[in-house]
């Protein structure tokens, strides 16, 4: 893992459930930091590197995913991640990028931990082993009710939704709520905003959020 001083640009992660609108948050975003003549990258997990996409296809679209238990399912997901972080997040911040992570560590914390039940300390363990030093400086949490979330999945126009999407609305309920939990427990670090509003409002808030948090000027 990379020296700490060497990690000169930021890393700022996207979390919500599924239907929060992560991405086009993430891309405007990157407009307003491109505009500064920062460079962005944008990187999305499960998968953005050749393993990853492998490990996304067993966890998302296996036919036989519905057997898969928690702990193989905290296990591949760490572990695409492990892969992103030292083949490609960990070089664009040491040459001085702003990453843009749709989902990172948080996820697994609110979707295998909380979620499906997995006892917090060895998934943080788990967790921290993956990331090694590379840890969001901020994190945006796009919060939206559960069931505006469950309606957007249904709506989208995609086939049939995919094996996290078949969850109940109880699952849906933990993840929220786990969110919002991370939130209280770092609340330098986690920032929340209400999902429900017009996306041009979202896009305020996420950026004045960033400049609150970050000196997004200078490397
Ligand atoms: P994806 O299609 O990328 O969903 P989204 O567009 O909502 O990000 O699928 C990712 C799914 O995997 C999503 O349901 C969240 C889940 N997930 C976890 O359960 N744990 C994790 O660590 C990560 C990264 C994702």
């Amino acid at each position: 893992m990379p020296n700490k001083n060497k990690l000169v640009g930021k890393l700022i992660s996207f979390e919500g459930s599924e239907g929060s609108g992560k991405s086009t948050q993430i891309a405007r975003l990157a407009e307003h930091l491109q505009k500064l003549g920062r460079e962005v990258l944008a990187t999305r997990e499960p998968g953005g590197t050749e393993i990853g996409e492998q490990i996304r296809n067993i966890i998302v679209h296996n036919s036989k995913g519905d057997e898969m238990c928690p702990e193989t399912e905290l296990l591949l997901f760490t572990a695409a991640r492990a892969q992103l972080v030292r083949e490609v997040i960990a070089p664009a911040i040491i040459r001085g990028a702003i990453v843009l992570s749709d989902r990172y560590l948080d996820s697994s914390t609110v979707y295998q931990g909380i979620a499906r039940n997995l006892a917090p300390d060895p998934v943080n363990q788990i967790n921290r082993f993956a990331v090694g030093n590379v840890m969001p400086n901020v994190t945006i949490v796009i919060d939206v009710p559960t069931d505006v979330s469950l309606s957007r999945i249904r709506q989208r126009a995609s086939d049939l939704p995919d094996r996290m999407e078949r969850e109940n609305i109880e699952f849906y309920k933990k993840v929220r709520e786990g969110y919002l939990l991370l939130a209280q427990q770092w609340p330098e670090r986690v920032v929340v905003i209400d999902g429900t509003q017009p996306p041009d409002v979202i896009e305020k808030e996420i950026w004045t959020a960033v400049q609150q948090r970050l000196d997004v000027t200078r490397v």
